[in-house]
């Protein structure tokens, strides 16, 4: 039986591939059969991502990409195209995670967030998507947050323009959904809960009463463990997901719903 999973073959752009989640999806591409391009700001941390794939026995792109940059963006994207020719998976997964309440946060804090973590996606898009069209095939893949949907449980945890920027990532998933689904195109968008990263590490992970609000009001009464994501990230990714578009699936152990 054909394995739905399986990535042999395919083109896959992962930006935000330098750590965290998006490093682990990076590999986890590699390893069901997919060859990568790597975005990211940093370039020496990306060819550490791209040594371990090429010792996997797949290609390996990094390409140096600030996705708040619009000519960044276009630059970056022109490169993934003129070396592997085509794009078949695009993980747009870069993001901050900017603090404050609207009342703390810059106009300068809020652009910058905005820009990152919404308009970079926009802009991977619509460069990908064209060719994605042309060859009737494509799987996008939008990390929003399960803070798209909840605030932080912590009342102390005020991030206003972090919550806003994963909710509009839904509102761009739904609507690309529902043009692209007649080109072969997929787009979905998954809310991950907790998990350890350069972004939460010396934050969420070192601030005990987080940790014990999240732990005690989540399910799994844990955050989510390295590699927990990726299923649904290679769900998404692959034909297992043929007839799946426009969904937001929430990765959480099950904090959202209590
Ligand atoms: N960890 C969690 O608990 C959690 C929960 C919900 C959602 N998420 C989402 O998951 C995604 C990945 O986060 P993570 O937890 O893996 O954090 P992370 O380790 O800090 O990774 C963030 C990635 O985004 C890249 N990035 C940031 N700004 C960028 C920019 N302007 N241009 C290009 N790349 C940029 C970073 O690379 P460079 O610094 O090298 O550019 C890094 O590779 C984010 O969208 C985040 O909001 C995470």
């Amino acid at each position: 039986m054909k394995n739905l999973f399986d990535l042999t073959g395919k083109i896959a752009v992962v930006t935000g591939a330098s750590s965290g989640l998006g490093m682990s999806a990076a590999l986890a591409y590699a390893e069901y059969g997919a060859d990568v391009a790597l975005l990211a700001r940093r370039k020496e941390k990306l060819e550490q991502v791209a040594d371990k794939i090429r010792e996997m026995g797949r290609k390996a792109l990094t390409v140096v990409c600030d996705v708040s940059d619009p000519e960044s963006v276009k630059s970056a994207t022109e490169r993934v195209l003129e070396y592997y020719g085509h794009v078949d998976i695009l993980l747009n997964n870069a993001g901050i995670a900017t603090r404050g309440s609207v009342e703390d946060l810059s106009i300068e804090d809020w652009d910058k967030a905005m820009n990152t973590n919404v308009r970079g996606m926009y802009l991977l898009c619509k460069y990908f998507v064209p060719g994605m069209r042309e060859q009737k095939y494509g799987k996008i893949i939008n990390i929003a947050s399960v803070n798209a949907i909840i605030a932080d449980k912590s009342p102390l945890l005020a991030r206003h323009v972090y919550n806003s920027s994963k909710a509009a990532i839904n509102g761009l998933t739904l609507g690309m959904a529902a043009s692209y689904m007649q080109d072969g195109i997929t787009v979905n968008s998954i809310g991950p809960g907790l998990f350890e990263s350069e972004m939460t590490q010396d934050t969420l992970f070192k601030n005990e009463s987080f940790l014990n609000i999240y732990n005690a009001t989540t399910p799994a009464g844990r955050p989510g463990r390295e590699g927990e994501l990726n299923g649904t990230i290679l769900y998404f990714s692959s034909d297992a997901s043929s007839y799946v578009t426009g969904q937001y699936i929430v990765v959480d152990g099950g904090a959202s719903i209590v």
